[in-house]
């Protein structure tokens, strides 16, 4: 039986995006920069982190109040081991739609298939350049695109539904815009660009850095003419457009020009079971501790209840200088994305 809940903007709760492992095999400039996340950065210890029956139990009782939607994130989700075990668990749970990860692609040419199996149904890929030294920049790790490339292949291989996220930063990457737009045109994959967000406290964010949704679509039109696709589902993360006379699409996630805080139905997870009713949000509420310490079914649900309907969150509707100066923000390698 499904209670929906909503918060105080009348949003559902429908989503939900765990992260399953705070470290990540590479360092983004934009995500967790090297020179703050190095060798002595303390991660979460194992028993910190949720196990795959506490977090199968919490998606439990997250359906009941009308999840219906998970995505596995991080950090990089498969740095944790056994994955495929997880999907299977979550895979069996009644009202649960859809299940999908986001990845760096690494280790895509090895798990994919066991994924799919588990019953995994897409992966969202993070790729921010073609070119070798553009792509190393970004990623902060001697990584080239062709390791990720392949990834992106053994997975839509093995029947997995694949997009393609690329985070924009100005004077960085900006080159690569119309370039991947081209190759995924080709490739009949669905390309995303992401406007740079001001998410946690260290990567040095500030609004001359960003490529504007506005930007991006003059840049993407330079290749063939495009138009705009209808909304799937009610908070679509995505604006979408596809080329004319193509079924291939892409997509601009626009969280700080046009934002879509009015729809938003996510809930978040940290790896060490602490909900956050918000990208940005400066304070999550225990829930490993607390299911730990021997409540009910019932219990959980009553709390999370309790969290949501009380939920008035809508960052990127309210950033001005100041919250992206003084806000104690979270940052997304532990937040989840
Ligand atoms: P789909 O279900 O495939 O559309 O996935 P998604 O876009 O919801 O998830 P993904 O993990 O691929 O995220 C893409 C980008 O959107 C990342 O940069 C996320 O941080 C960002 N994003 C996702 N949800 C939100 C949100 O609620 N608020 C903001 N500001 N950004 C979000
Ligand atoms: N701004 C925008 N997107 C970001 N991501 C990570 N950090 C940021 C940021 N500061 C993206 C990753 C990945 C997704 C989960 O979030 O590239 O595609
Ligand atoms: Fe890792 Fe993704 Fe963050 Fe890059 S954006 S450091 S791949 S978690
Ligand atoms: Fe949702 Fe917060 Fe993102 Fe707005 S900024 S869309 S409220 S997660």
């Amino acid at each position: 039986e499904i209670d929906s809940v909503n918060d105080k903007y009348l949003r559902p709760l429908q989503d939900l995006r765990i992260s399953i492992m705070d470290k990540c095999n590479f360092r983004c400039s934009y995500c967790m920069p090297a020179e703050v996340f190095g060798e002595d950065y303390v991660f979460m210890r194992e028993e910190e982190l949720l196990s795959f029956d506490e977090i199968e139990r919490l998606v439990r009782q997250f359906t009941t109040l009308g999840v219906k939607k998970i995505r596995l994130t991080g950090g990089e989700p498969l740095l944790r081991k056994n994955v495929p075990n997880l999907i299977k668990q979550l895979s069996s749970i009644d009202g649960i739609e859809d299940i999908a990860l986001t990845t760096n692609g690494v280790h895509l040419v090895k798990q994919a298939t066991a994924l799919k199996e588990a019953g995994l149904m897409r992966v969202n890929v993070s790729l921010d350049a073609l070119d070798t030294e553009i792509f190393q920049k970004m990623n902060g790790r001697k990584v080239s695109s062709s390791v990720v490339l392949k990834g992106i292949e053994a997975a839509r291989a093995a029947g997995l539904e694949v997009k393609i996220n690329m985070v924009v930063r100005k004077g960085v990457n900006e080159g690569e815009v119309v370039k991947l737009a081209k190759y995924c045109k080709e490739q009949n994959i669905t390309l995303r660009f992401i406007e740079f967000m001001d998410v946690g406290q260290t990567n040095g964010w500030d609004f001359s850095q960003v490529v504007t949704k506005k930007e991006l679509l003059e840049k993407v039109s330079t290749i063939a003419p495009i138009e705009a696709v209808e909304r799937d589902y009610l908070g679509e993360v995505a604006s979408r457009y596809r080329y004319k006379g193509t079924n291939t699409e892409i997509g601009i996630i626009s969280s700080v020009s046009d934002t879509f805080c009015g729809n938003c139905t996510r809930a978040r997870i940290s790896a060490d079971g602490k909900l956050y009713t918000c990208l940005f949000a400066e304070e999550g509420y225990d829930l490993r501790d607390f299911i730990r310490s021997g409540v009910s079914d019932n219990d959980i649900k009553k709390k999370v209840n309790g969290i949501w309907s009380n939920r008035t969150d809508k960052y990127s509707e309210e950033r001005t200088e100041e919250t992206v100066k003084n806000r104690k923000k979270i940052e997304m390698s532990y937040i989840g994305g």
